[in-house]
């Protein structure tokens, strides 16, 4: 599908949003669930999963190794090689447009004596692999072949017999920490992971329910130490998948835009290194209550009610980007309706997301009349309340998921409609986008 010719898609000024609205799976988890599903002995039983491209790609990169993984009613049942015993691919796993997909398994497979090659999509085959293939060199990995920069496609091989290691993340990285992290699990002795800056903990948290002996502790200047112990017995868990905060966005962004608008989102993930976007909005004034806070399956959840709203600018705190890292491009969307303006400093991790986010959202924000200022690691957005005078204009997507949602909620509250030249790939990672924001209202066509 990647190849079909473009599908343009355009959002019009709509009449107030109104009703209850479940967001799909959230996708971290749902990369996770699969994996470690796919490498515990035993059976994993998820429900909630996310059904998007991406993470079914995870999947079948599992099955390719050795894990049964199938459908039942409504259950996912994965049924693992038990840890240290995946299985050499006989073909190259195909990761589409998924980050999170490749990189971790990049760490899974790292500390194998086996060849795996690993193949993505035109936007995957840009971003940086070095960032996990540096600490997995480190443990003994090979590098057998790549393009140019550590870009796909690439064929890496494991050691015969893997060193722990104890790695610094240099930047804010899920995805580099649990690279480590799943490498770890197939060395003998204690690998410590080293984040100055905390990220989404779903790695950590998931491998200890799964039976893997990990340690965190944060120091005094606030950097947490993890040590996981090398080669535990992973078994198999039950999993209820909560509603993905970063889905959740969307429909949560488009309420407070629409004037006169009342959703309730259901069984949204409440993880303190998610909830940055929820913070902002309050921040800026958005009319959010948090109904029905509740642990479920190790996780926080709530429902959140959500109604029209009139913003003013903020300015985000730079230290808030790794708990909302994904939200920036529909963040830049409330902002070119709020009073004011809003500052967005350090977003040098949007440069290399499924596009680059900071220009993709400059370069769409102009096209529909915002004042924006574009810095090298920084957004600025002059709003205009009401939206008066925005619009009208077509956005690139650039293969990027979050950048065509984002714009397609700009154009329920513009005075123009927003178009997207491409729709395909909201498919990623929210495949019911459409029809969920139409049922509450949205005129998307
Ligand atoms: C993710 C981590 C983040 C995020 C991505 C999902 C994860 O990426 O942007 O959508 O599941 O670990 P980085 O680790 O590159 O910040």
């Amino acid at each position: 599908m990647h190849n079909a010719s473009p599908r343009p898609l355009s959002a019009a000024k709509s009449e107030a949003l109104t009703g209850r609205a479940r967001v799909p799976g959230d996708k971290s988890i749902s990369h996770r669930a699969l994996m470690f599903g796919g490498l515990a002995a035993g059976e994993t039983r998820i429900t909630g999963l996310l059904e998007g491209e991406d993470v079914l790609r995870t999947g079948e990169a599992m099955r390719a190794m050795g894990a049964r993984i199938e459908k039942q009613g409504q259950e996912w049942i994965a049924v693992g090689t038990g840890n240290g015993a995946l299985l050499q691919p006989k073909d190259a796993l195909d990761f589409g447009n998924a980050g999170t997909g490749v990189r971790l398994t990049m760490g899974l497979v790292g500390s194998y004596d086996m060849e795996t090659r690993f193949v993505g999509d035109a936007s995957l085959s840009k971003r940086p692999m070095g960032r996990v293939l540096d600490p997995l060199r480190e443990m003994g990995l090979q590098v057998v072949s790549a393009e140019a920069g550590d870009r796909l496609p690439i064929t890496l091989r494991g050691p015969k017999h893997a060193a722990p290691i104890s790695y610094r993340v240099p930047m804010p990285s899920a995805q580099v920490k649990s690279a480590v992290l799943l490498a770890a699990l197939n060395v003998p002795g204690v690998t410590t992971v080293i984040e100055p800056v905390a990220t989404r903990d779903h790695t950590e948290k998931m491998l200890a329910g799964f039976g893997a002996s990990l340690e965190v502790e944060t120091d005094a200047d606030g950097v947490r130490h993890i040590r996981i112990e090398g080669q535990p017995k992973l078994t198999g868990q039950t999993i209820a998948v909560p509603g993905d905060p970063s889905s959740a966005a969307f429909p949560l962004v488009a309420a407070v835009l629409v004037p006169g608008s009342d959703v309730v989102i259901e069984n949204m993930l409440m993880n303190p290194t998610r909830t940055g976007l929820v913070t902002t909005l309050l921040e800026m004034g958005a009319d959010i209550t948090i109904l029905e806070r509740r642990n479920e399956g190790g996780e926080d959840v709530a429902d959140l009610r959500v109604r029209g709203s009139e913003l003013k600018g903020v300015t985000v705190p730079a230290e808030r980007a790794p708990s909302m890292i994904d939200e920036y491009p529909v963040l830049a969307v409330a902002a070119s309706f709020a009073e004011g303006e809003t500052r967005m400093p350090g977003l040098e991790e949007l440069r290399v997301k499924e596009s680059d986010r900071l220009s993709a959202v400059a370069e769409g924000l102009k096209a529909n009349g915002v004042d924006c200022v574009e810095g090298e690691a920084s957004l600025s957005v002059t709003g205009r309340p009401g939206g008066r005078g925005l619009g009208g204009g077509t956005v690139s997507t650039h293969l990027d998921h979050r950048i065509a949602m984002s714009f397609l909620v700009m154009g329920l509250a513009a005075e123009k409609p927003v178009t997207i030249d491409d729709q395909a790939m909201i498919a990623t990672s929210f495949p019911d986008f459409t029809d969920l924001m139409r049922r509450l209202g949205a005129r998307i066509g």
